[in-house]
């Protein structure tokens, strides 16, 4: 039998994780660590406030010297995995989300998913190492949404640039994949919960009660659910993975 069951662990390698203060980043940090992970994280806040020992600068992805400072940053590093997770979410109907609300949603959750993307592919490319990227997409990039179209609009997106990045690195023993969370408890779901209050006119907590219960499984994820496939697509458990975007949504879409 080729099967070693105490296989699922990340000893030497480098993970660096993306937007790593929020609901998911700081799970898939902390679960990085405890797998004996060298954690590097990055957010635009100074400090890491996960429970794990990290190498932490804070960078402002949305802007053009962020991003290129991080990319610089990538470059000396040279990570075996990295997880594209900053995002930014916004709500306005077609007719009126402007397009400041478009480059702002697309600076950070396009721009800098391929520019840290590409930084990272390079980096291991020119080190001869083969690596894992994971890309955080969303159910919101399987179909649009009247009043979500920007936000949609840069899942797809990432589900699109995961495809071919994959395909373009895998002679390089590069995976790229993608994860397409449903709705977890996080704190970008409190925002989206306000900005449905207001589009949708319900009261604050109405529109989480409801998307949770509207789940197959039944409740809203939590964070250590996408941390744990993370872990997967990490390691070498997920070794002839690569292009796929894996729902981690309790059933919510269907494809
Ligand atoms: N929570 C959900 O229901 C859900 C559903 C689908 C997809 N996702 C995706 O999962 C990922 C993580 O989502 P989350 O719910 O943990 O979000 P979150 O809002 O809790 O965390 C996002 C993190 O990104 C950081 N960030 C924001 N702007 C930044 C910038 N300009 N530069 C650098 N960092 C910045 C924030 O400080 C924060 O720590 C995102 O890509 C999101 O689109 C989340």
């Amino acid at each position: 039998m080729n099967f070693d069951p105490v296989a699922i662990n990340l000893v030497g390698k480098t993970c660096l994780i993306t937007g790593a203060n929020g609901g998911i980043g700081r799970a898939i940090a902390e679960h990085f660590a405890a797998l004996d992970a060298r954690v590097m994280t990055t957010d635009v806040e100074s400090e890491f406030k996960g429970d794990c020992d990290s190498l932490h600068q804070a960078f402002d992805l949305a802007s053009p010297s962020g991003l290129n400072n991080c990319r610089d940053w990538i470059t000396a590093e040279t990570p075996d995995v990295t997880v594209n997770n900053a995002a930014a979410f916004d709500m306005g109907s077609v007719l009126d989300a402007d397009l400041h609300q478009f480059d702002r949603l697309y600076s950070l959750n396009v721009r800098a998913m391929y520019g840290v993307m590409q930084a990272s592919a390079k980096a291991l490319v020119q080190a001869k190492r083969r690596g894992s990227i994971i890309n955080l997409a969303s159910q919101a990039g399987h179909r649009g949404e009247a009043l979500v179209a920007h936000y949609c609009a840069t899942k797809a997106a990432v589900i699109s640039y995961t495809q071919s990045a994959a395909l373009a690195l895998a002679p390089y023993g590069i995976r790229v994949n993608a994860i397409s969370p449903g709705v977890i408890d996080t704190p970008m779901w409190e925002r989206v919960d306000q900005l449905f209050a207001k589009f949708e006119n319900k009261s604050i907590g109405q529109k989480k009660k409801e998307v949770g219960e509207a789940v197959p499984l039944g409740y809203m994820g939590r964070p250590f659910e996408v941390a744990r496939v993370a872990i997967f697509l990490a390691s070498d458990q997920s070794q002839y993975i690569t292009a796929q975007t894996l729902s981690v949504d309790g059933g919510n879409v269907l494809r």
